[in-house]
């Protein structure tokens, strides 16, 4: 009876099916590709004003209505004068802000603003004092680099960040309930960006520290280590916090591939 009933099935069915796969396909990339480049470093006065408002509502109630922090209370944040469009990119674009309750260290976490709106408030906050900003993909794209200059990254690393993220850039715990992240999945954009903006005890790698060059040979070197996360041996990754991207693409990939499963058992049915 079963079988009767699933005959009579439209035949338009299975194309549906498919559409609501791609569909939820879809809606995971968007939720989880990396924020794209957001070109407006300068910012539009309209961005201006869009970020004003925006920050109204996410991040005055720690960082004050202009950015001027708050240093008491129970929600407390630092001031943002000088901090830079590049620190909210990078801060707004991992999740870390807006922060969802105090803490010792902002988690990452999946960013719920768009492209444009990290923009806005990038731009807004530039408004507030000089500071880094937001890098052009040229800078941090690592396309082309020898296999010399990879390994060179990979002795930069060694010496300047793994006293802190652990050789394999798996991450570590500091002092205070901090920690290092583990580096394995962070985009190339969020790397140049840390480097140059020195987020909570990271020391900030101006160019006559890491010149250019040398970031972009890091940023390589790290990108190999997230095509072989495990060469063999014990997987240290589990000290570090493992980042919620990975989770949210495990668990993504794992319901495709339910559905996929789920309308090949249909499809068979039907027949
Ligand atoms: C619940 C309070 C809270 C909210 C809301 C919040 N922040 Fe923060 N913010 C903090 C604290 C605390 C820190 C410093 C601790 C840290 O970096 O982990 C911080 C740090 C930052 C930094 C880094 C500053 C630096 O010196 O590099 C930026 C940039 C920033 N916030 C931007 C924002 C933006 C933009 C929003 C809104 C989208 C926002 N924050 C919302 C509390 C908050
Ligand atoms: C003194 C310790 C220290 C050193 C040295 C250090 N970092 Fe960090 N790094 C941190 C901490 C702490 C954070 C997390 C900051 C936060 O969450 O606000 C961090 C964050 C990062 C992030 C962001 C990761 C993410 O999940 O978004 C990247 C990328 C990064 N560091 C790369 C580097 C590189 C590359 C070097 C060497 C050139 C380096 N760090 C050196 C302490 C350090």
């Amino acid at each position: 009876m079963r079988f009767l009933s699933s005959r009579r099935r439209h035949p338009a069915a299975k194309a549906l099916l498919l559409v609501l796969g791609l569909f939820v396909m879809g809606a995971f990339y968007t939720v989880l590709a990396p924020a794209g480049q957001s070109s407006a470093d300068t910012g539009t006065s309209q961005q201006v004003e869009e970020g004003r408002a925006l920050f109204a509502v996410g991040c005055s109630s720690c960082h004050g209505l202009n950015g001027e922090g708050q240093a008491s209370g129970e929600i407390q944040g630092p001031p943002l004068a000088g901090v830079g469009a590049a620190a909210v990119e990078f801060q707004v674009g991992t999740g870390r802000m807006p922060m969802a309750r105090p803490e010792a260290q902002a988690p990452v976490k999946p960013n719920r603003y768009t492209p444009e709106e990290v923009a806005a408030l990038a731009a807004f906050v530039a408004t507030m004092g000089p500071g880094p900003e937001i890098p052009d993909p040229s800078q941090y794209d690592p396309a082309g680099l020898s296999e010399e200059e990879i390994a060179r990254g990979g002795e930069l690393f060694r010496t300047n960040c793994s006293a802190c993220h652990n050789f394999e850039g798996a991450g570590g715990a500091l002092p205070g309930g901090k920690y290092a992240p583990s580096l394995y999945g962070v985009s190339n954009q969020h790397i140049y960006e840390a480097l140059i903006t020195g987020p909570q005890q990271m020391p900030v790698f101006s160019d006559g520290v890491l010149k250019p060059e040398d970031k972009r040979e890091i940023i390589a070197y790290l990108n190999t280590l997230h095509e072989e996360p495990s060469q063999g041996g014990l997987e240290l990754g589990g000290l570090g916090p493992v980042s919620e991207g990975l989770w949210g693409w495990i668990i993504g990939i794992g319901g495709l591939s339910a559905i996929a499963v789920w309308i090949a058992a249909k499809g068979a049915k039907a027949k």
